[in-house]
């Protein structure tokens, strides 16, 4: 997470610093700052909170650096230290000749302190960073090189960081480098991009240079130098970034959230097109990279993401196992990274994550194809570290999220798990020809469905609006709604901060059913099927609490009325697909609640859209 941007060139620098910034809001909100070469010295401008405080500081010092052409900026998500002005990025060096940003966390930058401060360093924030730009102060006083300089000071440096660095001293320059970290070069006419990810960039050029961990970039206005970490010359890949620029607009909804919500149809067919033809024809999925020998071999798979994903790759395991008779483990990718893991040649790893970028399921990935499996990646972003790293490449392409909390990248990878099932049954003949057919006809269905749920949300928004005051939510469900009731409850916990916990309705009585009373709301997500009936004891059991019943539900079953207290209907839907409807009102109620309690709804507080700190 954070966010870092760079110029150099002829243009107005402050402005292609906010802008890009600004693309990059989603990295974090917490606090903002730029640094521009202003004639003989290098200004820095910060401030607390959102961007948009930044441009305020910034037209008071408007005249300072109206002819400013260099310089480089940041947007934080607080790791080490309170989001302050003092904490926030650019950080100089005692003296401020020499000014950083960076993206990343230093592991050892307790030790490193200690040994700057013996050497006269002062500190004057509580961050990792600050301790990259004195070491980095002190190489050059001895080196007096800024690239000799960050290279030398990157190799006493334990963790992860995006840097970009500028010296008043070499005034015509910025060096950049990297390690676990995102870090791109835009590459224009007489200027140079710097940025963690294509959106800051794509509006000035779309021809780009990713960076490779521990290479370092010495960009002038004139030309682009690539060194390894001895210092060698390297060749440039410079490539053109399949992206076009997209004014991200809301299109007249509220927040960006309900906008996407109301894209989940279109994103489906999308997905759908190519891949599922028709009832009769098999599922084309070239993507799938293993030979169909080894697919139709294969015994066993793990999933492993973190968040909403994981929830995902919940109901990936779920079907995977339905459709393919195959053994599926899923993890969360924190967890799986600091465990001896059983992975080996013979294991499919697959990789869920809407960035590409997670660094828990990077690392994860990276640790299992290390040891021989094939990685399977199920992302939004095509372009990303993980897709990099893919061996296999599933892009879901629900188009740019803008909104911290996913909704419509869960529903794509979703419905991407349903292809790959059914891709992987038909390989191995372990679904017979008409449950796959009358799937295909459900899943077909399933956009049209969705907008019967979006046209009327009166009774969503009734509920809402009932339970907004409600210190704490259960949501319940049981079978292949499991991983619903837990992305419902974290949809509602990111948005509305209300304490929301997803339970296997069946686990309730061994233990959580001690909270109940008759302040609690409890949510069950009532899909017919094979578990409806011990659901609907579940539910009786904690009505007997005297909870406050809600229930989600595709059932005509009259006796619901006298269970429930408030029932949010949904369309008829097959078991097996029932995911896909349960989450759209859930997704909703979060919404609707968040928006009746005033937050931030697309930037709920403490959180940032991408997770690139372990
Ligand atoms: C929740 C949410 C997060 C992400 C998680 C993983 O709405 O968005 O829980 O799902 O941080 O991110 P990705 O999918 O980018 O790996």
């Amino acid at each position: 997470m954070c966010g870092i941007v760079g110029y150099i060139g002829n243009q107005s620098v402050v402005d292609i610093l906010i802008d890009g910034l600004h693309q990059l809001e989603y990295r974090g909100y917490d606090s903002a700052g730029v640094a521009v070469q202003c004639g003989e010295k290098i200004n820095v401008y910060k401030a607390e909170g959102k961007l948009e405080n930044l441009s305020s500081v910034l037209i008071q010092h408007k005249k300072e650096f109206t002819a400013a052409t260099l310089g480089i900026g940041h947007i934080r998500w607080a790791t080490h230290g309170a989001p302050t002005v003092l904490n926030a990025h650019p950080h100089t060096c005692n003296c401020g000749s020499l000014v950083i940003v960076h993206n990343g966390i230093i592991e050892n930058f307790k030790e490193l302190r200690a040994e700057l401060e013996k050497k006269g360093a002062k500190f004057r924030s509580q961050t990792d960073t600050e301790v990259v730009a004195h070491l980095i102060a002190y190489k050059y006083e001895e080196l007096k090189d800024l690239t000799k300089a960050v290279r030398e000071a990157t190799k006493e440096i334990d963790g992860a960081y995006a840097l970009c660095v500028m010296h008043n001293d070499e005034k015509d320059k910025l060096v950049a480098t990297k390690r676990n970290a995102p870090l791109l070069v835009g590459v224009g006419e007489g200027e140079f991009f710097l940025a963690s990810d294509v959106p800051a960039i794509i509006k000035h050029t779309k021809r780009a240079m990713y960076l490779n961990d521990n290479q370092v970039v010495t960009l002038t206005r004139e030309k682009m130098v690539l060194t390894d970490a001895e210092g060698n010359i390297l060749p440039q890949k410079v490539e053109t970034l399949p992206w076009e620029p997209v004014a991200l607009s809301k299109m007249g909804y509220k927040h960006f959230m309900l906008k996407e919500i109301h894209e989940q149809p279109d994103v489906i067919r999308n997905i759908l097109v190519g891949k599922l033809h028709s009832v009769d024809e098999p599922i084309v999925l070239n993507e799938v990279k293993l030979t169909k020998e080894t697919l139709k071999n294969l015994n066993r798979i793990q999933i492993i993401a973190c968040g909403t994903s994981l929830h995902a790759a919940m109901i990936g395991k779920y079907i995977i196992e339905n459709f393919c008779g195959i053994s599926v483990d899923i993890e969360a990718s924190s967890e799986y990274i600091y465990r001896k893991t059983v992975t080996d040649e013979k294991t499919l790893v697959i990789g869920v994550s809407q960035s590409g970028e997670t660094a828990d399921t990077l690392t994860a990935i990276k640790q299992a194809k290390a040891k021989g499996s094939h990685a399977l990646i199920i992302t939004n972003r095509p372009d990303s570290a993980m897709a990099r790293e893919a061996d296999s490449l599933i892009p879901v392409s629900a188009g740019i999220e803008v909104s911290v909390a996913a909704t419509k990248s869960y529903i794509a990878q979703v419905v991407s798990f349903y292809l790959l099932a059914m891709y992987m049954a038909e390989i191995k003949n372990s679904l017979d020809s008409a449950t796959l057919t009358s799937l295909k006809a459900d899943l077909i269905q399933i956009p049209q469905k969705i907008e019967q749920i979006l046209s009327d949300k009166n009774d969503i928004k009734e509920c809402a609006k009932k339970y907004s005051g409600t210190r704490d939510f259960i949501y319940i469900a049981r079978g292949i709604n499991y991983p619903t009731a837990l992305e419902g409850a974290l949809k509602l916990k990111e948005i509305s901060y209300i304490n929301a916990t997803g339970y296997p309705a069946g686990e309730l009585k061994h233990g959580p059913i001690a909270m109940l009373d008759e302040s609690m709301p409890v949510l069950s997500i009532l899909m017919t099927g094979s578990v409806y009936e011990k659901l609907l004891s579940n539910s009786e059991e904690a009505k007997a609490r005297n909870a406050r019943m809600i229930a989600l539900t595709n059932s005509k079953d009259a006796k619901l009325n006298d269970l429930f207290d408030f029932i949010i209907r949904v369309p008829e839907v097959s078991e097996l697909l029932s995911p896909l409807i349960a989450m759209i009102p859930l997704q909703l109620l979060a919404y609707y609640i968040a928006e009746y309690l005033g937050k931030d709804v697309d930037q709920p507080r403490n959180l940032a859209k991408s997770v690139t700190v372990e």
